[in-house]
Parts: structure tokens; C-alpha cells; sequence
């Protein structure tokens, strides 16, 4: 704590007088190949709204054009007969002028076909046809009695397969689905006039959207919102080219898909050109949408990892728990049964994060919360119950670090409901940190956030609020951790409300000067082909979970001194006795597991504070997060799930060890040290140096935690060690295995049988003492 204190001012001296890194709001963005200059999107049809697929909104479209019924025959990409006549046309006639008229796109100019009258009076026209499978020909003409429309096979069979008359005239007569046909005859005892003849072929109505990125770009992942619209398309395609000429089907992508789909490049590939082709169904009045396309390099939007840092905090306290007035009793925590409440959750947590609605205090944001007569047990100014000292000092009594997460957003408190927002901001931080602070309060509160999730008021709106709470808490109090709402710094598209969670104009420099920690929240998401979104394992590269690397990146360029606190993360899962309907469910093992490799990347990633979501299990209620607990409902007793065991287990283990450095971090196995903390950490810290200070191994494979394979990796490690014990995590009952039959080594050579369930080997170093196993 010292030391990060020295470090922030040496930094902050540093950079007032020399190297003042200019402030960047968007640090954390990798930013999408198709948003960068020079970059050019056509599509294959109403062109006028092609650029929609680039302008940073997944809800607005490029539409084409209706292929059917009438489109496609001015085109020659879609209208296979585009263009044929006169070459590939006859008629019996040869006064008859203008063959041309009849493929020539355009259904208002006419050609007469004029009876031949040598040997037969009969009028007939015939056109040779470039493929033998028609989806759909159409045929626009003025008839007198009996024409005949014929198909003729590749070995001359004519078949009669249309009788047209007067009444057909100036009408589309359209026939489907024809197949085996080379020859198309019109026959006719009568003169008759062809106004056009059209046909789809194989490909039917295809269309395509096409974006130029400039220049080759090696791609490792594209994202598409590439809905086709209700019943609008057969099927879709990504494909990509270098000079639009060979274009390679990278994914066959699911038309239906309503959500936006990441297509992974591994490895990734060159390509210039990226499109989406689409076939549209045969039928009148179908279109296609697509509403973006983004690529990235090969680490996607979440950019590289980071070199690793060794921690300054131990695994046990950068873990807590997000708990809530009561822990699920609905009655105050210093009622709750012993061993129950805050009780239960300090066994695996040192902070534990509430979320305290503003609206519980104040009945509009611009009234005092008067705390002094709350104290008094005369309640808060919204509710004549509440007593918060009587609830945090029970959490601290647990040993529980407190954070309360002030929840506001413009649901509750519309912007209008502010009428003087940075005088009431700042009064309320006031009397908040007066009352609640170390400095001239009681105590009870260790840190406070500036809203939990405010998304959904306006940026600017939000960022003086900011600025003005965390001013009125400082007026008053230089002790209490101050932070921001939870926001991210990936997408700088997620400005405006309701989801506008974009750091870079929410935490503003001239803010940052009061704010003493950076607030995310990061679960671990994918989305599926069909564009559902589920969970997946945290070390996923396409895992939202990622997305830590941006915050620290936003960190490192705009405020390196600040720590990062990871509010909320977590999985849903079923288990003891309750089911798990959504789809971002996991089994109750791969809870477990996921929530122990996560902390320990966590850890690795320079969080100094990680607060899983949620204690418990809802009550009755099937929707994302309602199975994110650690122990079951109260339904169920507030049951341990196999996670809270999975956590007292690695608490056991390495509670009070710090991560240290990566030995290895890749699809083979990832693998981390953990010890003593370093005394002089650095960035580019030295292997040797930390593997002195280890006392743990920890490794595992980066894998679903259904995938039972078990690997052998062999390491070199820099000094020779003897192991004492070896234990893996089962992320199940009994929460951990002795496995020390898993590892052999051999001086300073050690191989490790690997699998999702992380393998904790404890080590000594020889020069140590003697007690050594084997
Ligand atoms: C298509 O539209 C884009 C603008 O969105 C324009 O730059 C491009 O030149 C157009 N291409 C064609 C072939 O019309
Ligand atoms: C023309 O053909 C249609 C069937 O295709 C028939 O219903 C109609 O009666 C015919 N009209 C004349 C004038 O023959
Ligand atoms: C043409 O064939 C396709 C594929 O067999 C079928 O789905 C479609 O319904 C047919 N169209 C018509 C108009 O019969
Ligand atoms: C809440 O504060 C407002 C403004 O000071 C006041 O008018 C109102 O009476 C207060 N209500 C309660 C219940 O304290
Ligand atoms: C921080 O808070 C203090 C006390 O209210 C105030 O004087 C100062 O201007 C604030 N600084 C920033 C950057 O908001
Ligand atoms: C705040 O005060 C407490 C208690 O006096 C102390 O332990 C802690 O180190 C202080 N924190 C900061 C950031 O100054
Ligand atoms: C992420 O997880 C999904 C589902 O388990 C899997 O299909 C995919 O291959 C994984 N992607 C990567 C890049 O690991
Ligand atoms: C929960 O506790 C109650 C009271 O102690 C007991 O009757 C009940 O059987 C328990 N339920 C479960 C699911 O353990
Ligand atoms: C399990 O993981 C191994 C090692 O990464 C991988 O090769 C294999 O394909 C995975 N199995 C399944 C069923 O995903
Ligand atoms: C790993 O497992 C295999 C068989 O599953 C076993 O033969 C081997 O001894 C184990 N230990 C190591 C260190 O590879």
C-alpha cells in the first residue's frame, strides 16, 4: 500500500514535469480494419446504402433491392439470359429485326416473330440456353392463340410445357424449377411480339456486399451482423479475395442469425477484399439485409496480452463477493443466524461490494440523504427503515472490506429529475464520505463507486456527475477509495444510452484527478453461429472476458498509477438442487473450474480486486445471472456450489501467495508462477529472479471444462526445485485430488500431466530447507 502510494506520486511528478503522455480516450481500442481511412464498400444492389454496413451502428442496413420480380432482369450478375440474343437466338424468320430487344434487360421494347411460311406457316423463336437448371424464367410477350413455350433437352426432346393465349399478353408468365433443359422454343401458327425473356440460374438471386479494406490486412477475425431478414435468404456466406476475381468461402454463415457473429481466422489470413454473399429466395419481393462488418488482426479487439506484472496483492485479497442489504434474508446482516450472511461469504472473500440504491436514500437526487437523522434510526430521507451503519459495520465486522456501489441511472433519476446535478452530485458525495468516510466518519465504508452501471444517462451528463460526486467525497475525505461506475474501453461505439458503458467520454481527465480506481465488469460471452450468446471458458479468445486487456491498456496510457477493480465477473450454473435455463448456463464443474482459472488470470492481469457476481442464487427466475451464485438460493439454504468450495480450496492453497510471472500461456497449457511477493516488481521482470520467489506452480489446459483430455508438458526451469505436493482441482466434491503421481522432476526439468482442472504443484527450492518429497 505504501509503495503503490510512492509510486503514483513518483509517476505523477514525473509526468507534470517531463513526459506528459497526452490523454487518450480511446487507448483501449483496437480499432476495426473496415473503420479505417481508405477503406470502400459497393454492394451488388441499391449501392446508395452500402455504406450502412460500416458506420458503427449493428442497427442500421444495407437492403437490396427486391430481385423478383422484376430487378434481377436488368442485371446481367443475376439475369443468366442477360444479353444472349441475337448470338444464342433464332427464329424461323430471318426478316424478323432486333433479336436483341428480347435479353436486353428491358421489358417495353418489343421484337415481332413473323411466320415462316415455305413449308409450314408457323411462327417460332428459340434461344439456347447457358445453363440446363432454371430456378425461374419469365417471359413478357403479345400472343394470338396456341404459342407453345417448349423445353428441348440435350438429346433434341421438346416438351410442351406452356400453352399461352390472348389473355397472356403484356403479363409475366413465369415458370419455376426447370431442369435439363438446353434449348427454350415459342412456337406459334400466329405472328407473335416478344417484349423480354429472363431466367435465374443455379445461383438463383445472388447478392453481394463487398468491402475494399485498401490494402491486404492480415485478418483473424471478422464480426458480422449479417441478418438477412425474416424467410429473405437461402443462405449467406463470408467469403474473401485479393483481387475480387477468386473469392475463398471463409464460413458458411447462418442467415437467421439475429445477433452478430465472430468468424475466427486461425491462423489468420491476408486477404484485401471481405464480402457477404447472400442467395435471396426465388420469390416476389425478397430482399436481404446486412447491418456491419468490423475485422481485426489476430487478437481481435481485445489486443495482445499483456506482459506479465507481478501482483502486489495475494489471491485473497483480490477476491470478494457482490452481496446485497441483508444477503438474501431480508433482514439486516447483524440479525442473520450465525455462520450465515456476511458470515458465510468472508470465508473465500476480503471485500465484499453492495449495491446501494440511491433512490433507498433520497426521494429525488437533489434532496439531502440526511444520514445524521438515519443514524438516529429515523431513516433516510426515502426510507423510514434503513440504517446502513447497522448493515456495513456488520460486513466489516466479517472482515469484510466494504465497497458500496452507489446505483443510480436515469430509469430511476431521469436526467431531468437533477435540477442542479453538480451541486447535488457533489453535496451528496459530501455528506456520503462524511458520514460513512475513515476521515471524519465513522468508518463503516472503505471505497465508494460513482454508480454501478449508469449507462443510460447521456456521457457528458454522467461525466460531470462524476467529476462533482467524487469532488464533494474529496472535499471532505482523502481517504476513501473512490471510483468510477463500471465502463469499458473496447468499444467506443457504446456511447449513448441505454447501453453507453464507454469509458472514453464517461472518465474524463479533468475528472480523474479524484477518482483513485478504475471500475469493469468482464463475463466471459461468446456468441454462437446463430448468434446466441453463451459462456464459454475465460482463457476463449473471442471471450468477453478479454476485455480486461483494453482496460489495461486505457490504464497503462491515461492513469498507470490507478489500480483496476474487476466489480463484477462471474458464470451462471446449475447446481445443488436448482436448474440453469438461460443460455449463458454451465454445468456447476465448469463454474468451478472457469471461476478458478479466471481469478488466476485475474491475477495476472494486474487487478488488484475482483468481486465475483453474485453470493447467491435468485429466487425463482430463469434469466442471465439469476444462477450466478456462489452457494444456491435461499430457497435451498444457501447451499456451497462446487465454485465457493473450488475458491476455499485454491484459498487453502495459495490465499496468501502473490502471481508472480507466466512460464507458459498458450493453446499447449498455461502456467503460472506463484510466491513471495517480488520487492522491486517491474515490468520487464526478470524469469530467474521470480522463480526464486515461487513457491507454487500452478497449470492447466486452457480447455472446456467438458474436454477430458490430459496433456504432458515438459518444462526447463530456471534453477532446479524439488516438489512437496501436488493437488489438482476438481471443480467438483471432494474439491481437490492429491495428483503428485502428475508430475515428475528431474533437477531443473519437470513435466506436468495438464488438463482443464488446474494442477497446484508446491515446490522447494534445495538451497532452502529439507524437507523435500519427490
Ligand atoms: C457504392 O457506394 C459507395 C459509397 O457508399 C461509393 O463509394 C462507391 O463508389 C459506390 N460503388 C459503385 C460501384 O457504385
Ligand atoms: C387462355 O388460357 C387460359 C389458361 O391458361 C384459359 O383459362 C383461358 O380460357 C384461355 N383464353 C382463351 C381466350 O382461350
Ligand atoms: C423450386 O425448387 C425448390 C427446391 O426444390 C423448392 O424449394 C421450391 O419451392 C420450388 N419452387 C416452386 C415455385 O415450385
Ligand atoms: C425529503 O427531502 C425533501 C427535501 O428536503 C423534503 O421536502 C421531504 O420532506 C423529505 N422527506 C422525508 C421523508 O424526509
Ligand atoms: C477534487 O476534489 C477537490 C475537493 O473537492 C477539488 O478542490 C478539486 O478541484 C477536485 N479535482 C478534480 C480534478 O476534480
Ligand atoms: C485509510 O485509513 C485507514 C485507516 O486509518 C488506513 O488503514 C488506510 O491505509 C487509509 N487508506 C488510504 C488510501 O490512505
Ligand atoms: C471458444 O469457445 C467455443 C465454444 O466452446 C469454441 O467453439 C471455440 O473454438 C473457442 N474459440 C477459441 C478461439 O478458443
Ligand atoms: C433448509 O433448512 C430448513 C430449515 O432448517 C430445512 O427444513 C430444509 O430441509 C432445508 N432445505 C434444504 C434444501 O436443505
Ligand atoms: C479437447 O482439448 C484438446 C486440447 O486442446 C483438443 O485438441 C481437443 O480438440 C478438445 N476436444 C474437444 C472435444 O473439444
Ligand atoms: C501422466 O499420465 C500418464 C498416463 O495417463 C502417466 O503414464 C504418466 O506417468 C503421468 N505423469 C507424467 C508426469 O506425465
Amino acid at each position: 500500500m505504501t509503495r503503490n502510494v510512492l509510486l503514483w506520486a513518483s509517476v505523477c511528478l514525473f509526468n507534470v514535469v517531463t513526459l506528459v503522455a497526452p490523454w487518450d480516450p480511446d487507448a483501449g481500442i483496437v480499432k476495426s480494419m473496415t473503420k479505417l481511412s481508405g477503406v470502400q464498400v459497393w454492394a451488388t444492389s441499391n449501392n446508395d446504402s452500402a455504406h450502412k454496413v460500416l458506420d458503427n451502428d449493428d442497427n442500421t442496413q444495407w437492403t437490396s433491392n427486391n430481385c423478383l420480380p422484376m430487378d434481377y432482369i436488368s442485371r446481367s450478375d443475376q439475369n443468366i439470359l442477360y444479353g444472349l440474343c441475337p448470338e444464342r437466338c433464332h427464329s424461323n424468320n430471318p426478316q424478323d429485326q432486333d433479336l436483341d430487344k428480347i435479353t436486353d434487360g428491358m421489358t417495353i421494347t418489343a421484337t415481332k416473330i413473323n411466320p415462316w411460311t415455305e413449308n409450314v406457316r408457323k411462327a417460332s423463336f428459340q434461344i439456347i440456353l447457358p445453363e440446363s437448371t432454371i430456378q425461374v424464367l419469365s417471359i413478357w410477350g403479345i400472343y394470338k392463340d396456341n404459342t407453345k413455350v417448349i423445353t428441348v433437352d440435350g438429346s433434341g426432346h421438346e416438351t410442351d410445357i406452356r400453352l399461352l393465349n390472348v389473355t397472356d399478353s403484356y403479363h409475366e408468365i413465369r415458370i419455376n424449377n426447370l431442369s435439363g433443359v438446353s434449348v427454350l422454343k415459342i412456337e406459334s401458327p400466329h405472328d407473335f411480339i416478344l417484349k423480354e425473356i429472363s431466367a435465374l440460374g443455379t445461383k438463383g438471386c445472388a447478392e453481394r456486399i463487398v468491402i475494399d479494406l485498401g490494402q491486404v490486412q492480415r485478418i483473424g477475425v471478422v464480426r458480422t451482423r449479417h441478418w438477412a431478414g425474416a424467410k429473405a435468404a437461402v443462405s449467406a456466406k463470408l467469403v474473401m479475395s485479393n483481387d475480387q476475381k477468386v473469392w475463398t468461402t471463409v464460413k458458411e454463415l447462418v442467415p437467421d442469425a439475429l445477433g452478430a457473429v465472430e468468424t475466427v481466422l486461425s491462423p489468420p489470413v491476408e486477404y484485401r477484399y471481405i464480402a457477404v454473399d447472400y442467395e435471396v429466395f426465388s420469390a416476389n419481393y425478397r430482399h436481404v439485409y446486412c447491418w456491419e462488418i468490423d475485422a481485426w488482426g489476430e487478437h481481435s479487439k481485445w489486443g495482445p496480452v499483456p506482459t506479465p506484472v507481478p501482483q502486489e496483492n495475494t489471491v485473497r485479497e483480490i477476491l470478494g463477493v457482490n452481496g446485497i442489504w441483508g444477503w438474501g434474508h431480508n433482514i439486516y446482516s447483524d440479525s442473520i443466524t450465525a455462520g450465515e450472511g456476511p458470515y458465510l461469504y468472508n470465508q473465500i472473500s476480503s471485500h465484499a461490494r453492495n449495491y446501494h440504491n440511491l433512490n433507498w436514500d433520497v426521494l429525488d437526487p437533489d434532496f439531502s440523504p440526511r444520514f445524521e437523522q438515519m443514524a438516529k434510526s429515523h431513516g433516510t430521507n426515502a426510507t423510514w427503515w434503513l440504517n446502513w451503519d447497522r448493515e456495513y459495520s456488520t460486513w466489516q465486522k466479517a472482515g469484510l472490506y466494504v465497497d458500496v456501489s452507489l446505483q443510480f441511472t436515469a430509469k430511476d433519476f431521469p436526467e431531468s429529475s437533477w435540477n442542479t446535478p453538480e451541486r447535488s452530485a457533489f453535496q451528496y458525495g459530501e455528506e456520503f464520505a462524511s458520514h460513512f468516510g475513515q476521515a471524519i466518519g465513522n468508518g463503516f465504508v472503505d471505497a465508494v463507486e460513482v454508480g454501478n452501471e449508469p449507462w443510460d444517462y447521456h456521457s457528458g451528463f454522467y461525466a460531470s456527475l462524476l467529476k462533482a460526486m467524487a469532488s464533494g467525497i474529496r472535499a471532505v475525505d482523502t481517504n476513501i477509495t473512490v471510483l468510477s461506475g463500471a465502463f469499458q474501453a473496447h468499444d467506443e461505439n457504446a456511447d449513448n444510452p441505454p447501453s453507453g458503458n464507454y469509458i472514453g467520454t464517461r472518465v474524463k481527465e479533468d475528472a480523474i484527478g479524484n477518482v483513485s480506481v478504475l471500475n469493469t465488469h468482464a463475463y466471459s460471452f461468446i456468441s454462437t453461429e446463430n448468434g446466441q450468446r453463451i459462456a464459454t471458458y475465460p482463457e476463449n479468445q473471442s471471450s468477453t472476458f478479454n476485455s480486461i486487456r483494453n482496460i489495461l491498456r486505457w490504464r497503462d496510457t491515461n492513469c498507470p498509477s490507478k489500480p483496476i477493480w474487476l466489480t463484477e465477473w462471474g458464470w451462471d450454473s446449475d447446481g445443488e438442487n436448482e436448474a440453469c435455463k438461460n443460455s449463458e448456463c454451465v454445468s456447476e464443474n465448469a463454474q468451478a473450474l472457469y471461476g478458478v482459472r479466471g481469478l488466476l488470470m485475474i491475477t495476472r492481469h494486474q487487478i488488484q480486486k475482483a468481486t465475483w457476481y453474485f453470493y447467491a442464487n435468485l429466487d425463482n427466475c430463469d434469466t442471465l445471472f439469476c444462477r450466478s451464485g456462489l452457494t444456491s438460493s435461499k430457497m435451498h439454504n444457501f447451499t456451497k456450489k462446487a465454485v465457493f468450495q473450488a475458491f476455499e480450496t485454491v484459498l487453502q492453497m495459495i490465499g496468501d501467495k502473490y502471481f508472480l510471472n507466466v512460464f507458459k500461456e498458450d493453446s499447449g497449457g498455461y502456467v503460472y508462477l506463484f510466491g513471495q511477493q517480488m520487492n522491486n516488481p517491474d515490468a520487464t521482470s526478470n524469469k530467474v529472479k521470480s522463480f526464486e520467489k515461487a513457491t507454487h506452480i500452478v497449470a492447466w489446459l486452457p480447455v472446456d471444462a467438458a474436454n477430458t483430455t490430459s496433456t504432458s508438458i515438459t518444462m526447463d526451469l530456471p534453477r532446479a526445485v524439488n516438489v512437496l505436493n501436488g493437488w489438482r482441482i476438481t471443480g467438483a466434491t471432494p474439491p481437490k485430488l492429491k495428483a503428485t503421481e502428475d508430475i515428475t522432476v528431474d533437477g531443473s526439468h519437470m513435466s506436468l500431466n495438464i488438463s482443464s482442472r488446474p494442477l497446484i504443484v508446491e515446490i522447494v527450492h534445495p538451497d532452502h530447507a529439507g524437507e523435500i518429497v519427490g
